[in-house]
């Protein structure tokens, strides 16, 4: 099986931090892209970000106006799910909920066509699951960007149960030919890297909470002596506090309250102050206009 043709059409669900990075790549990749998200304003910040990105590509010489101008012109609103079905792929990357997640799905599943993949974004809800309630779970799958999607390499396939074989082959090798490291992986709780990172983050929010150091402390020796591009505070408020909360508690609930898994009441505290972290603002750090500038 090969990689899906740039002629095909790919759609997006969820215009928020992830999503509008994947437009961008699908796009980059010359994919027509329509992009639906249930917030229209969302859809609009979603387009402004990726025109900023863009341009500032231009600025520094990484890309010539005219191809920018033909990636912009690739994406399309979308403003109802039936505008989606064109689309040969679809990635959902809305809020990490499974009764969501299902039921956005099982709308898709009538306005698509039959040989669509339907992929979702998902950093730690089984696959297995979300299709469970599918008429054919055989053609969805996981397609696990990270954060920035138009920068990171990393692209987790992810086959649950009933995904198909060659669903899971198309999906990789589209990443590959995106320009993506795609690997493998079985539908496990948090997957490889969401799986593997849960104790970077417990264990630097249990040094907070027993008042071991402080945050721009365990951020830097994270950073100088770990070799970690960002600490684990500075890495959570760009992933989104919201979204990093509740994947821990799906890992959690996933391994039947493993201690191991234990969401951080200081996480639960941030979320519902609503200190989201970048996207909101305010997080561990403040990124609001005239606050003390965020670690380096
Ligand atoms: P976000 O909160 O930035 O954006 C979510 C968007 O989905 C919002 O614009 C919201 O209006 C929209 N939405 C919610 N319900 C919807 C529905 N029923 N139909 C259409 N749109 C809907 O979230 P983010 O961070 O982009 O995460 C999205 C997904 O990607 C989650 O499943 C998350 O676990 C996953 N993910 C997040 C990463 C991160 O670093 N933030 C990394 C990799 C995966």
């Amino acid at each position: 099986m090969t990689a899906l043709a740039a002629s095909h059409p790919i759609a997006v669900i969820g215009a928020g931090t992830m999503g509008a990075g994947i437009v961008q790549v699908a796009a980059t990749a010359g994919h027509e892209v329509y992009l639906f998200d249930t917030a229209a304003d969302a859809i609009d910040r979603g387009i402004a970000q990726i025109e900023k990105i863009t341009a500032r590509s231009v600025e520094k010489g990484r890309l010539d106006a005219a191809t920018r101008d033909e990636i912009l012109g690739r994406i399309h609103r979308a403003t109802a799910l039936e505008d989606l079905a064109p689309a040969k792929l679809v990635i959902e990357a809305i809020v990490e909920n499974l009764d969501i997640k299902r039921s956005v799905f099982g709308k898709l599943e009538d306005i698509l066509a039959e040989d669509a993949i339907l992929a979702s974004n998902t950093s730690s809800i089984s696959i297995t699951e979300i299709a469970a309630t599918l008429k054919r779970p055989e053609r969805m799958v996981g397609m696990h960007f990270f954060n920035p999607a138009p920068i990171m390499k990393l692209v987790e396939i992810i086959k649950g149960l009933a995904t198909d074989a060659e669903v899971a082959e198309t999906t990789f090798d589209t990443a590959v030919a995106w320009g993506k490291k795609a690997v493998h992986a079985k539908s496990t709780p948090g997957f490889i890297v969401n799986r593997v990172a849960r104790p970077f983050y417990a264990e630097a929010l249990r040094i907070l909470q027993e008042g071991g150091a402080d945050i721009p402390t365990i951020d830097g020796c994270l950073r100088e002596a770990g070799g970690f591009r960002m600490g684990p505070f500075e890495l959570m408020d760009l992933i989104g506090n919201d979204i990093n909360f509740s994947v821990t508690q799906s890992v959690y609930n996933a391994y039947y309250q493993d201690s191991r898994y234990r969401p951080s009441l200081i996480q639960q505290e941030q979320v519902a102050a609503g200190r989201f972290g970048r996207k909101s603002g305010q997080g561990y750090y403040d990124y609001r206009e005239g606050a003390a500038p965020v670690a380096p």
